[in-house]
């Protein structure tokens, strides 16, 4: 098969700072629970996991909302960089995909804030016991949802050790060898919880107007974005919209969006609600993406849309309309590891097969077709 004269837009690389992706496909981040020993440590799961991903060939893999405290965990099965353990662990899986694939890969760094302390995903049927429970904190002291945990209401000593932990996990993001780094500020855990005026009820410096719910976030960026190599790019996914009359408009999303550019934030993950227990409208379609392109119109900054993307001609239409600069594939990358290496064969276009798959290329999925 010839690739055909121009390259389709999906396939062309995407630089930020001093990494450059080799195409516009991105594993979302998705949360595993499989930490093998209940504190945080990714295992073999995660090497095979998001490696091939990477040698199904997405541009970028980013790894689970990968927790920056023992205390922000959703679960006792996530994985976490809180502990300098944790550091050899991650970095045998980005050695993997460094070593045997043309992937980029980034960590996403998050605490579940008043969405912490849950059972693993597929137990929520059987609450956590009390001996297996812990403490958790939030921006006021009001429950995610009826069966959720009372969070405490964080005071500046929390604020504090937010801050050092997410320094401290960026610095061990570093030593493990990632590429780009983003802050999970969406869906309602602790960043995003302060970002919404559904959650945050705070009276001081961090609530009140958009611009002081983005306090911390900010706060944190900056702490950050100072540990962080200058050539590596940093992230953040926020909920654009809240999908509640009461919360965050696309209006504050692409403010949210101005103000971590004006702090140097490099590119904006656009997604959406999650921030409390309702749930938002199941909507078919690419229906996060006019936020992702409204938000890169009217901030000016680089973003990744996300939701339902399910085909090289959504992804070459996002691209080619300038709707986004990344596409975020989830539930089609757990359907399909090999998503990018089909959706080219799909469109006619030569994606180099890895060197021990070479045979791959001449296999005819469709024997009814003659070749
Ligand atoms: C199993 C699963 C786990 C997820 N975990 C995370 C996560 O850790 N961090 C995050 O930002 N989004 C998470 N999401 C949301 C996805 O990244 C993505 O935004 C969402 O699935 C919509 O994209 P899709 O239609 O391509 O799946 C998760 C989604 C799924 C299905």
């Amino acid at each position: 098969m010839s690739g055909p004269a121009e390259t389709p837009p999906m396939f062309t690389p995407f630089s930020l700072r001093e990494m450059t992706v080799n195409n516009r496909v991105v594993m979302s981040p998705m949360c595993m629970y499989s930490a093998d020993d209940l504190d945080g440590t990714p295992t073999n799961f995660h090497v095979v996991h998001l490696g091939s991903r990477a040698m199904g060939g997405t541009g970028l893999v980013f790894t689970e909302m990968t927790q920056i405290s023992r205390e922000g965990r959703i679960s006792p099965g996530d994985a976490g960089i809180y502990d300098d353990k944790h550091i050899t662990a991650w970095k045998k899986v980005v050695d993997f995909v460094h070593s045997r694939t043309n992937s980029k890969i980034g960590i996403q760094l998050g605490h579940a804030g008043r969405k912490a302390c849950e059972p693993i995903a597929w137990k929520r049927d059987t609450p956590l016991n009390q001996d297996q429970k812990w403490k958790i904190v939030a921006p006021s002291p009001q429950p995610f949802g009826p069966n959720s945990e009372m969070p405490r209401e964080m005071n500046q000593t929390d604020i504090a050790k937010v801050i050092d932990d997410f320094v401290n996990a960026a610095k061990r993001a570093n030593l493990a060898g990632f590429d780009i780094l983003e802050l999970h500020a969406g869906h309602g855990y602790l960043l995003s919880s302060f970002m919404s005026p559904l959650a945050n009820k705070r009276t001081d410096a961090y609530g009140g107007s958009l611009k002081q719910r983005m306090k911390l976030p900010l706060e944190v960026f900056d702490a950050v974005r100072s540990v962080w190599p200058e050539e590596k790019p940093i992230s953040a996914r926020i909920s654009a919209i809240d999908w509640d009359d009461n919360g965050n408009k696309i209006e504050d999303g692409v403010k949210m969006a101005q103000l971590f550019k004006e702090a140097g934030l490099d590119i904006i993950d656009v997604s959406s609600g999650n921030v409390t227990n309702v749930r938002r409208p199941v909507t078919p379609g690419l229906f996060q993406t006019p936020f992702s392109e409204q938000i890169r119109n009217e901030a000016g900054i680089p973003t990744m849309t996300v939701g339902n993307l399910a085909t090289a001609e959504q992804i070459n239409g996002v691209i080619a309309e300038k709707r986004a600069d990344l596409c975020c594939v989830g539930k089609g990358h757990l359907f399909d590891p090999y998503f990018v290496r089909h959706a080219a064969r799909e469109i006619g276009y030569d994606l180099k097969w890895p060197d021990q798959y070479p045979a791959a290329k001449v296999f005819n999925p469709k024997p009814e077709i003659m070749r």
